[in-house]
């Protein structure tokens, strides 16, 4: 995804102002902004204006304010303001804008802004704490972070009423780093180009568990971070995403677009990958599949042994496995026996590289062997990758195009990256 463009104008930042008592808050936010040389524009709407009023904010900014879409028509402003933003930043944002800004409602300047900003969107949300842990606003903020916004989370503490808890608008200065931060961040954008619309793509994520008996099992470190935020992308980008998780130590998605399945061990994967196989047009096979599973699964916990006079004797179990299906390997055999283009299909490869290898040589080695479309490698081992919220990988690719290297960058950009690589195949 390019990076913005250099800005040599001053930045045009819109500051949203929502109808709640921390609207004053938002005129140490936009002095801060103006200070820093950015040509703000404040948009409040009508309820924010019966806290603070239409001339403060004229005054601080040097600009008329307006709440109403029929002002200015000649110039078009509800298109033109969110149109040309550099910024967007909503504070405070309460329940009712969150809900607005979901669901693509425009029935003031405001959410007009919003729905026709093509650059960063931050939401500073405040209000009391019932209304921010409601299922209704935690789908809303779910929904708006995968599509990109930045929802910043409220502060804790004192309430308008005698109330307190999680709500309070977050200081104007923790408002102002999260927007630069968003406007550091070329992922944070709120409309991707929907370049995945119509397609459906299947990610697994997550480790499998092979069981041992009724309590234990046979697991791995993956986090299934990595899947998600490439489902998360997916989605964002106009995908139908179904996500096939195994163990994953992050909640799962809540999207509209996301139909999350639960697996446990590798078989159990390969049931799903099977059902869905069909009707993919992309299979990104991130989860890490264990490449064995116990030859025998105990019906009753197994217990340890004791000699006759009662006491443990050193005696152990010795667990026999047996090889698991190759999940990626059986995808791309099936797709050449039905002689079919689609799926698209990616691999991943958790390399630590050895004495003789380099972490690379592997992966080559690893995407002959498999021979799916694009095998993304990273380096993993305690500490590295797994659970981390930061990767770099190299995606290979078997038409012989030259491998890209992503990163050290987040989940979140790195699957967007790789989502580049495979709509570009995809759309061709
Ligand atoms: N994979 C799979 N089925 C398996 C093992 C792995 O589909 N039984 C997939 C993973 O989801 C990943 C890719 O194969 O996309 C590579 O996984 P990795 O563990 O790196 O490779 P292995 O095939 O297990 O090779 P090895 O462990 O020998 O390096």
């Amino acid at each position: 995804m390019a990076d913005q463009p250099a800005i040599a104008r001053p930045r045009r930042v819109v500051l949203g102002v929502g109808g709640g008592i921390a609207a004053y808050k938002a005129a140490s936010l936009l002095r801060r902004f103006t200070e820093a040389g950015d040509d703000v524009t404040v948009v409040p709407t009508e309820a924010a204006l019966r806290f603070v009023g239409a001339p403060t904010w004229s005054a601080l900014s040097g600009k008329a304010v307006t709440h109403e879409v029929f002002d200015g028509v000649e110039q078009v402003r509800h298109v033109a303001l969110g149109q040309q933003a550099d910024l967007v930043v909503v504070a405070p944002c309460t329940a009712n804008l969150l809900a607005k800004a979901a669901h693509g409602l425009a029935d003031d300047l405001l959410t007009n802004v919003l729905l026709t900003a093509r650059c960063p969107v931050v939401l500073a949300p405040a209000m009391h704490t019932e209304m921010w842990q409601h299922p209704a606003t935690v789908a809303n903020v779910a929904t708006l972070r995968a599509r990109g916004v930045t929802v910043i989370d409220p502060a804790s503490g004192r309430l308008t009423g005698a109330d307190s808890g999680p709500g309070r608008l977050p200081e104007p200065e923790d408002i102002h780093a999260a927007a630069l931060a968003a406007l550091a961040d070329p992922t944070s954008r709120p409309a991707e180009d929907l370049d995945l619309d119509g397609l459906v793509v299947v990610v697994t994520a997550g480790g499998t568990r092979e069981p041992l008996d009724p309590v234990r099992y046979l697991g791995n470190r993956s986090s299934g971070k990595q899947g998600i935020a490439i489902a998360e992308a997916a989605a964002a980008r106009g995908a139908r995403v179904v996500l096939v998780a195994g163990a994953v130590d992050i909640p799962l998605p809540q999207h509209p677009r996301i139909e999350t399945r639960r697996i446990e061990s590798a078989l159990g994967l390969q049931g799903e990958v099977e059902e869905l196989r069909a009707r993919a047009d992309v299979v990104v096979m991130a989860a890490a599949v264990a490449d064995f599973r116990p030859r025998s699964v105990a019906t009753a916990k197994i217990k340890k042994t004791h000699a006759e006079d009662g006491r443990d004797d050193d005696s152990a179990p010795t667990i026999e496995l047996v090889r698991n299906p190759d999940i990626l390997a059986g995808l791309v055999r099936e797709r050449a026996r039905a002689g079919a283009e689609r799926p698209y299909i990616v691999g991943f490869a958790a390399e630590t590289g050895d004495a003789e290898h380099s972490v690379l040589e592997l992966g080559q080695d690893k995407l002959r062997r498999k021979g799916c479309d694009l095998l993304v490698v990273n380096q993993v081992g305690v500490g590295v990758t797994f659970g981390q919220d930061d990767n770099t990988v190299t995606i290979l690719r078997q038409d012989g195009a030259a491998p890209v290297t992503v990163g050290p960058a987040s989940k979140t950009r790195v699957s967007h990256a790789l989502l580049d690589v495979i709509a570009a195949e995809v759309r061709r």
